[in-house]
C-alpha cells in the first residue's frame, strides 16, 4: 500500500483557495475538508452508518490520548485497529494527544523526555514520549497520525513560546526516528503530519514552517491556534503559515473553527479542518443552518414546522422541524442531540463541498462574501 497523494485540481485566481483529492489506502478526501471529531472513536451521537450517509463525512478524527486510556492499545489491536474495531472503513486521522493531555489531564509535568500526566479518568500516572505516542498511534492505525507537540497558551511570552516550539522541534525529529524503526501493523500506510508551533511570534512561526518543510511529509499542519488569540490574528498566523509551508502538500488547520472561520481560511490556503464546535455546540442546542445561527432552545421556535434547513442534502435536517427539534431539547430527550449533531455536521460538509464548488468553478471570493454575513445572521 502507499503513502497519500496530494493532487490539485483547481486554485482560486484571487485568493490562496484550492481545490484537491486526498488518496489514502482507506479511499479518497476531496478537499477543502472538515473532519467530524471522533474523540473516543465514535463521533458522539452519530452512528457510522449516519456519517456515510447522512453527513456525508469523508474522514473522521479520533484521539490517541483518549483511546490510549479506553479501550487501549491491547483491545485496539486485537480488533485490527480502529477501521475494524468501529466499522468505520473511510480514512481516519489521529490526533497526538499533546494538546488533549494538557487540556484535560490532572498533574502534567512537561520534560525534555515527554509529558507525565494522570488520566482524567481514574487518575493513573502515564508518560507520553513521542516514541510512546508513535506506538500507540501504530495500535490505533489511523491512515493520517500527527506528531507529538506541545500547545503553549495564548498568551505566552516569547521566551515560553520559543522554548516550547524547539522542544516540539525534537519531539519531531523523535516521532519520525520512531516512526521508521516501527512497520505498519495491518497492511495499509500511515502517514505523520508534523505540527507548526510558535505561538503568535512571527519569527517563531517562520522558523517553525521551514523545520515542518524540511521533514519533507505528505501533508503538515498548524496548530497553537484558536486557543483564545483575537479572530484576525488567528487569520494572519494562518497566513503566514500557508505561505511558509509546501504549496503541493495539504496543509491541516487544527482545531478550527465556526463557519466563517473556515471560510476565510480556505482563502488564506488551508485544506482541511476540524473542530468539537458542530457536535459540542449542536448538543447545547446552537445550530448552524444555510439562514443562519439558530439558538433551537428559544421560545420562538417552539411552533415553527419548518424543517431545519431546506438548503442541505441531508435527509434529518429536512425531515424534521424547528419545533419538534425544540420540544426533544426542552425535554431532553436524546434523540434531540442526535439530530442536532447530524445537521450542525451535514452543514459543515455541506459548506466544505461549497467552497470546492466556487472554487473550481472560479467565482468562490465573491461567493465567500456574499455567505459569511447571512452564516453569522443570529436567527
Ligand atoms: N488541536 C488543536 N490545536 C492543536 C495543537 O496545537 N496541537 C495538537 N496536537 N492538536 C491540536
Amino acid at each position: 500500500m502507499a503513502f497519500l497523494q496530494f493532487q490539485l485540481e483547481a486554485t482560486d485566481a484571487f485568493s490562496k483557495a484550492r481545490a484537491g483529492t486526498i488518496t489514502t489506502d482507506h479511499g479518497v478526501i476531496q478537499t477543502p475538508i472538515f473532519m467530524p471529531v471522533g474523540t473516543v472513536g465514535s463521533v458522539k451521537a452519530v452512528t457510522q452508518q449516519q456519517l456515510k450517509n447522512e453527513v456525508k463525512a469523508q474522514i473522521i478524527l479520533g484521539n490517541t490520548y483518549h483511546l490510549y486510556l479506553r479501550p487501549g492499545t491491547e483491545i485496539l489491536e486485537a480488533a485490527g485497529g480502529i477501521h475494524q474495531f468501529n466499522g468505520w472503513d473511510k480514512p481516519v486521522l489521529t490526533d497526538s494527544g499533546g494538546y488533549q493531555v494538557f487540556s484535560l489531564a490532572a498533574n502534567r509535568k512537561l520534560t525534555e523526555e515527554g509529558a507525565l500526566f494522570q488520566s482524567h479518568i481514574d487518575g493513573s500516572r502515564h508518560l507520553f514520549t513521542p516514541e510512546k505516542v508513535m506506538d500507540i498511534q501504530r495500535s490505533i492505525g489511523a491512515d493520517i497520525i500527527m506528531a507529538f507537540d506541545e500547545c503553549p497558551p495564548y498568551p505566552s511570552e516569547y521566551s515560553y513560546a520559543k522554548k516550547s516550539m524547539e522542544l516540539t522541534h525534537r519531539w519531531l525529529d523523535r516521532c519520525f526516528a520512531r516512526l521508521k524503526e516501527t512497520p505498519d501493523l495491518y497492511g495499509y500506510t500511515q502517514n505523520l503530519f508534523p505540527i507548526v508551533q510558535g505561538g503568535t511570534y512571527k519569527d517563531l512561526r517562520t522558523v517553525s514552517c521551514e523545520y515542518v518543510a524540511a521533514k519533507e511529509a505528505t501533508g503538515n499542519a498548524i496548530g497553537g491556534l484558536s486557543v483564545g488569540e483575537p479572530e484576525d490574528m488567528m487569520y494572519e498566523f494562518t497566513a503566514l503559515c500557508t505561505e511558509n509551508l509546501p504549496y503541493n502538500k495539504p496543509r491541516y488547520l487544527m482545531g478550527v473553527g465556526t463557519p466563517w472561520n473556515i471560510l476565510e481560511c480556505i482563502s488564506l490556503g488551508v485544506d482541511m479542518f476540524d473542530c468539537v464546535m458542530p457536535t459540542r455546540n449542536g448538543r447545547n442546542g446552537m445550530l448552524f443552518t444555510t439562514n443562519g445561527v439558530i439558538n433551537i432552545t428559544n421560545k420562538k421556535w417552539a411552533t415553527d414546522f419548518s424543517c431545519i434547513d431546506e438548503n442541505l442534502p441531508c435527509e434529518t435536517s429536512r425531515f424534521y422541524s424547528k419545533a419538534y427539534l425544540r420540544h426533544l431539547f426542552v425535554a431532553k430527550e436524546i434523540l434531540g442531540l442526535q439530530i442536532a449533531s447530524i445537521h450542525n455536521l451535514s452543514f459543515y460538509l455541506w459548506l466544505v463541498g461549497e467552497a470546492r464548488h466556487h472554487i473550481t468553478a472560479g467565482d468562490f471570493m465573491s461567493w465567500k462574501k456574499e455567505m459569511i454575513p447571512v452564516l453569522k445572521q443570529r436567527l
